[in-house]
């Protein structure tokens, strides 16, 4: 309670206020060691200019959870919710049980957890603070192909918590959702998956669940932090802070099923065997976009996914980092399943949207995805030592 200072000490026994459990926890000796394995035993460093979670190795399961502020909370209830997070992360992160963790044996199996922290555009209303809300802070512009849904859309906050262990990920959740909930309440919850760690040779591109090879041509942000990160004073946002892009996309695995291999392979543009381009052998081979068969035509199809999602603007790139989904199907239907398309840049509309728009105009891939979730945050720069994440913000 002394690392948070009398404010924070204050909200947290606000939130926490009529809850023996918490008492009983704070009061409980500490957990014995549990007998976690290598993989488990993985932390991520919580300190530093920029949050991990982004340009930190991509865990195999996600919970993006988008929060909304309580009617009435204002730029204290904002501050007080940050430092509660702030201390909850960095010791969930750790592999440390969080302040008034009434589970605190489940916190000792960190797994590479990251917990990123990103604001809506709600915040800068409620903290009073619009005059340093990005320019690019609003909702996606409307596209041809969305079949949007409010429950997967818009948010004031949001916390993207990756684990390689979906234990570790439910319990930050539940610890960082039960902190919050005197300023705060859930407003969608999206859970995704990639292949869990030990089961595929490191450094294999993954693979979604039409099959394909995904994530084969990405923005390297230790190569390019430009286009990932705002890395000046100079931009709409703050020095080392990012923007995230969430797209939850339906995939109509019954009519791909119904496509052939040939068929599959044309609408990417990549061999699905090995994520090779048409044109290529190898999966990181460059595709030649000119090349054309005996009868003239693109061997790389002009609609094809990845000559719609390129340009010849370098600016016009991002770092994406999604997961699969497959949730309980509605009745009737074999499956709800698709791909949660997150994107970090420095300006989404700069960077993203142009994209986007060339993919709703003609993309073969149109035929079997749907999007039908969006939203856009701010993510804060990191907490350097002592600090509070979005503390020059609210001061
Ligand atoms: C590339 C799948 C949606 C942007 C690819 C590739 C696959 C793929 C298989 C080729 C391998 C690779 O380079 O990673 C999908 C699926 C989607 C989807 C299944 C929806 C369910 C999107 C969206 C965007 C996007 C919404 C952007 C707004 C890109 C980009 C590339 C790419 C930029 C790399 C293109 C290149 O430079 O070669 N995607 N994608 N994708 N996709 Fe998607």
């Amino acid at each position: 309670l002394l690392r948070l200072g009398a404010a924070a000490a204050g909200g947290a026994a606000a939130a926490l206020a009529g809850r023996g459990a918490w008492d009983a926890a704070a009061a409980a000796p500490a957990p014995a060691p549990v007998a976690a394995d290598a993989a488990g035993r993985v932390t991520v460093p919580f300190r530093g200019a920029r949050q991990a979670g982004v340009a930190t190795p991509q865990p195999a399961f996600v919970a993006l959870v988008a929060l909304d502020l309580v009617a009435g909370a204002d730029r204290d209830a904002v501050t007080r919710l940050m430092r509660i997070w702030t201390d909850d992360v960095e010791r969930l992160m750790a592999g440390r049980p969080g302040l008034a963790d009434t589970e605190p044996e489940l916190a000792q199996v960190p797994a590479a957890l990251t917990v990123t922290v990103a604001w809506g555009p709600g915040v800068f209303t409620a903290a009073g603070i619009e005059d340093r809300r990005p320019s690019w802070l609003a909702p996606l512009p409307a596209f041809a192909v969305d079949r949007l849904e409010d429950r997967w859309c818009g948010g004031d906050l949001l916390l993207q918590v990756c684990a390689d262990d979906q234990v570790t990920v439910a319990h930050a959740v539940r610890v960082l959702t039960k902190e919050a909930r005197t300023f705060a309440g859930v407003r969608w919850v999206q859970r995704g998956f990639r292949n869990s760690p030990g089961t595929v040779a490191p450094g294999t591109t993954a693979r979604n669940l039409m099959g394909q090879v995904d994530g084969t041509r990405n923005v390297d942000p230790d190569v390019e932090p430009h286009l990932v990160w705002q890395v000046d004073d100079a931009g709409p946002w703050v020095r080392d802070g990012s923007s995230v892009v969430v797209r939850r996309i339906a995939m109509d695995l019954d009519t791909w099923d119904e496509l052939d291999r040939v068929g599959r392979e044309n609408a990417v543009g990549r061999r699905l065997a090995d994520g090779a381009p048409l044109t290529g052998a190898h999966e990181h081979d460059e595709p030649d976009l000119d090349a054309r068969d005996a009868l003239g035509f693109t061997v790389i199809s002009d609609a094809a996914h990845i000559r719609r999602a390129r340009t010849d603007d370098p600016t016009h790139r991002f770092l994406r980092r999604g997961y699969s989904y497959d949730d309980t199907p509605a009745a009737g239907a074999l499956s709800d399943s698709g791909l949660l398309f997150v994107a970090f840049q420095a300006d989404p509309v700069a960077q993203l949207v142009p994209v986007q728009e060339r993919l709703a105009e003609a993309d073969l891939m149109n035929l079997w995805t749907t999007p039908v979730g969006s939203a856009v945050f701010a993510v804060l720069p990191g907490a350097r030592e002592g600090e509070v994440l979005g503390q020059a913000l609210l001061v």
